[in-house]
């Protein structure tokens, strides 16, 4: 049985960005080769980003945010490739790039922050030493002017005693000290575009709002954009522009980040706005939080049709068979895009499919 399409059935253009876009990706690709055969990781994401904007990505745990990223700037892990599609920075294709050209670009005019500081930095190399180095190899500065932009940076990301950490061990300092070195070291040569991967999940609430803080300003300052990695909606809010919403691989919702809010229209951005934490005013007592059952499924366990079917509270039959395309949403907002049947109607998916044939 068909439910009633939320939104009339009617092809909208999704609306050109209104800066020009400085990253534009295009059906990137992402396979894992696993013990039984080549597992899909990232399936065909397109997304872009317009300079000056930041760009929240969120999902659950395993839905593809980080791989996709680092798939970017040449950082995947062994046995794991991009096997299609494109991403246009600066004129150039960074899928096609050379390892040389991806050297050139990354910790340059992109800089990355990784989830994870204690694998990402150096164990046996001084925090300042790691600071230095792309001051040293984009900028072409001299040691001791390296040495004391490391300072700045690192007082930057408000660091206590900035200088006296300059010759720490990584192991010397703590988790969240760790994660700000990691901050400083992805804004070291002010880049045009900084990919930070969960950047303040091992931070306390009060030193998180400074990094935003940080972030925004910055932004504001340097004109940069900003990819945010996040499993955490409510920090979204005051943050980006936009917001990707990946579900297994795929993009799920993508759409101007107070529309996402206010008319959220897959079921799994409503589960996921539904379990962020509120307080209600009467005796400021927590309302019980509504979860979404189920898991997302493993690489090379997807079903045929839509992704999340499985965990659908709105699945119709056509779920099971057919992938919702990714679409602009009748009667939403401009730029807001979503791949599901009840929303778009299943005869749209249909109609999207077959120029393809
Ligand atoms: N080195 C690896 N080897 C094998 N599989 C991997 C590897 N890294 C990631 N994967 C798999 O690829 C999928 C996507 O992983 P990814 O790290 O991009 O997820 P994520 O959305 O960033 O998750 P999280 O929120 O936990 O960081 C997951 O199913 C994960 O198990
Ligand atoms: S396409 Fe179907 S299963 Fe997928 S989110 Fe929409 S209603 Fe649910
Ligand atoms: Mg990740």
């Amino acid at each position: 049985m068909n439910a009633a399409p939320a939104h009339p059935v009617a092809a909208v253009p999704e609306s050109a960005p209104a800066r020009p876009p400085i990253l534009s990706v295009d059906g990137l690709t992402v396979e894992i080769d696993g013990r039984y055969g080549a597992a899909t990781i990232v399936d065909g994401i397109s997304f872009h980003v317009a300079e000056g904007e930041t760009l929240g990505v969120v999902g659950e745990s395993g839905c593809g945010k980080s791989l996709s990223m680092m798939s970017l700037v040449g950082l995947l892990p062994n046995r794991i490739k991009v096997v299609g599609g494109s991403a246009r920075f600066g004129g150039k294709d960074l899928i096609k790039a050379s390892k040389r050209e991806l050297r050139a670009i990354r910790g340059g005019e992109i800089g990355f922050v990784f989830q994870d500081p204690m694998t990402s930095l150096n164990p046996v190399m001084r925090i300042g030493e790691q600071l230095m180095e792309p001051l040293i190899y984009h900028r072409g500065m001299k040691r001791a002017e390296a040495r004391k932009r490391a300072g700045d940076l690192l007082r930057l990301v408000g660091l206590p005693g900035a200088e006296a950490r300059l010759d720490n061990y990584p192991h010397e300092l703590s988790g969240g000290m760790r994660q700000r070195v990691m901050i400083a070291i992805g804004l070291a040569c002010e880049p045009k575009l900084l990919i930070a991967d969960e950047p303040t999940t091992a931070l306390d609430v009060t030193i998180q709002a400074q990094i935003v803080d940080l972030v925004k300003s910055l932004k504001a300052r340097l004109g940069m954009s900003v990819i945010w990695i996040t499993h955490d909606l409510a920090l979204l809010a005051g943050l980006v522009d936009r917001v990707m919403v990946l579900y297994a691989g795929t993009v799920a919702e993508d759409a101007p980040v107070d529309a996402l809010y206010a008319e959220p229209l897959h079921p799994y951005t409503r589960g996921l706005l539904a379990s962020i934490p509120k307080l209600t005013h009467e005796g400021d007592k927590a309302e019980r939080l509504a979860s979404i059952g189920g898991t997302p499924p493993e690489p090379g366990r997807r079903p045929k049709g839509c992704p999340f079917a499985p965990r659908c509270p709105a699945r119709l039959a056509v779920c099971d068979d057919t992938m919702p395309p990714l679409l602009a949403a009748a009667g939403a907002r401009p730029g807001h895009r979503v791949a599901c049947h009840a929303v778009n109607g299943a005869d749209r998916a249909i109609a999207a499919a077959e120029p393809a044939r």
